[in-house]
């Protein structure tokens, strides 16, 4: 390390010789060369001396091969691919039986790389689908006010990195309770540079919560990717800097705090999902924003996605529908029949909304709020706008959940929802309420994943057959917009 860092020394000084300067004046360069050399010895040794005192910046030496960039030889240069990315998911021996099911939905056991980091074995009869577990070093000497197991996890990167696997371009964190849609997230991670400082991820929705941590953290459920060379970086100063912040209270703000004293700042992405909410998550995923979606969690502390059905079945469910067209997920399309003046909102694979009125999309793509704030369950404010939710159920929406899925060919697919009127709903007896329609069937192409690298335009939604009601179901189709056209035509 210290020779090839004189050897670095040695070069930018060689770079610095002028050909063109007289025999003396030559000589005279020389001689400051030297100088320059000595300075980058004195210097090296002085760095090399600096770390093997400062023990309190690491505990644990890093081993030879891990450097700060990745050797390129032995690094492949193709785009990004989920083998690129290595999962460092915050369990615990105690939560694993219950929480491996979340896992279970994402975690291909042939592609994926990771870990799911415990503090010790986990008492688990079927670990063979599982992603495999490790079992973190060396957390409980470090000095905490709150919670320990907040230094094990924020200490996941560093541990993850120390293993030194070759060819990984991106730390992904999350909990045991993190929900990731693997496709979008590669989607995501490719367009950025990993040799780079990323620190990509996204803060809570409930205002209240960011005011009171930070703007700029990634919080953890909802995941977050660590670019290759900021998790170098990061290593290198971990331990001491979780030294520095023992007061704090998560392991999110003590990654967020470490990776400040670099220097870098939070990269937002709008498809992680931290779930900072109380109540029904179903507004929020019936117009989430014009991202690919990458992650959910708290789903255990939320209502279910699919009413009457438990949490891990309306997973599976958004799951069916999701494999079949990862990029589409949960993406909003609108729908006007002027004739009959509904306004129809689309989010893939999920749901469909019919209102009996026109509605400008600009008020489409704002979600209903079904939900109330993480910490004080308040009314909000919400990091996005958010638009009230009669609590009226006549004057609600008629809702429709994704029933099943077709797929079409080689490149499309049918996704068809079902009418769902609650119990409450059933009591409305006026004009309101009544929709012949008790079926929506919604024809699309798979959405290339590359549609995400250029500025998203909304998809444009054509009600087919005229718009009639046959059957009493209608159909969709969803599909690029013509240039000149609006989505409103
Ligand atoms: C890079 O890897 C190749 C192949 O393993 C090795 O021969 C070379 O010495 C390495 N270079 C550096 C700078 O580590
Ligand atoms: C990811 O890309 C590398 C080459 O860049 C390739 O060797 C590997 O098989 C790919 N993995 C997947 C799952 O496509
Ligand atoms: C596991 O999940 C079940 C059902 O959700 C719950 O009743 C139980 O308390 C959980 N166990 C643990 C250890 O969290
Ligand atoms: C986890 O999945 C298993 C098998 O699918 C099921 O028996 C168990 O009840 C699930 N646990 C929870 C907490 O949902
Ligand atoms: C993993 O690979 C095996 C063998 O190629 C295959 O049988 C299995 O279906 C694959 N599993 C998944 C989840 O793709
Ligand atoms: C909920 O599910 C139960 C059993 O599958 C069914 O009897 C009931 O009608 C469902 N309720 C609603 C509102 O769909
Ligand atoms: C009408 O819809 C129902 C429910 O999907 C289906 O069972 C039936 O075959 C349909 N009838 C016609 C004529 O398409």
């Amino acid at each position: 390390m210290n020779l090839s860092r004189l050897e670095s020394c040695h070069d930018s000084l060689k770079a610095s010789r002028f050909p063109f300067l007289p025999e003396k004046l030559g000589d005279l360069v020389i001689v400051l060369i030297r100088i320059g050399i000595l300075i980058c010895l004195i210097a090296s040794v002085s760095l090399a001396l600096h770390s093997a005192f400062s023990k309190q910046d690491r505990w644990f030496p890093l081993p030879e091969h891990l450097h700060v960039f990745q050797n390129d030889s032995v690094v492949d240069s193709g785009p990004t691919n989920i083998s690129h990315i290595l999962f460092g998911i915050a369990g615990s021996a105690k939560t694993w039986h219950n929480r491996s099911n979340y896992s279970k939905l994402w975690w291909d056991p042939n592609t994926s790389r990771g870990f799911v980091w415990l503090d010790k074995k986990p008492h688990l009869s079927h670990l063979d689908k599982l992603m495999p577990y490790q079992i973190s070093q060396g957390w409980t000497r470090f000095r905490h006010v709150h919670s320990a197991s907040a230094v094990r996890i924020a200490r996941i990167v560093f541990e993850s990195f120390r293993l030194g696997l070759p060819n990984v371009r991106w730390f992904v964190m999350g909990d045991d309770d993190t929900v990731f849609f693997p496709e979008n997230l590669v989607t995501v991670l490719a367009k950025y540079d990993h040799n780079q400082l990323y620190y990509i991820g996204g803060n809570s929705e409930s205002v209240e919560q960011d005011v009171m941590h930070s703007y700029n953290m990634a919080f953890g459920g909802g995941g977050f990717a660590i670019s290759y060379a900021l998790a170098a970086q990061l290593a290198r100063i971990m331990d001491g800097c979780l030294s520095r912040y023992y007061y704090f209270y998560g392991s999110d703000q003590r990654v967020w705090a470490c990776v400040h004293e670099i220097g870098v700042t939070l990269t937002r992405e709008s498809g992680f999902h931290q779930l900072d909410i109380r109540g029904n998550p179903y507004g929020l995923l019936a117009a989430h924003p014009m991202a690919p979606l990458v992650s959910l969690h708290h789903l255990d502390q939320l209502d279910s996605l699919f009413p009457n059905q438990t949490q891990t079945n309306s997973l599976e469910k958004l799951f069916i529908a999701y494999r079949l067209d990862p990029a589409r997920i949960v993406q909003q399309s609108f729908c006007y029949d002027h004739r009959r003046e509904w306004s129809i909102s689309v989010s893939w694979g999920y749901t469909v909304q019919i209102f009996k009125s026109l509605l400008i999309p600009a008020d489409l793509q704002m979600p209903l709020q079904t939900f109330r704030t993480w910490r004080s369950s308040s009314d909000g404010p919400f990091t996005f706008n958010a638009r009230p939710m009669s609590h009226d159920p006549c004057q609600q929406p008629a809702v429709f959940f994704l029933d099943h899925v077709v797929k079409v060919g080689s490149s499309g697919s049918i996704t068809i929802y079902e009418r769902y009127v609650a119990d409450e709903a059933k009591k409305c007896k006026g004009a309101d309420n009544t929709i012949e329609v008790q079926r929506i069937r919604v024809s699309a192409l798979t959405l290339d994943p590359e549609y995400w690298k250029n500025v998203p335009r909304r998809q444009c939604c054509q009600l087919m057959d005229g718009g009639s009601i046959k059957n009493s179901s209608i159909h969709i189709r969803i599909r690029k917009c013509r240039p000149q056209e609006t989505i409103t035509a």
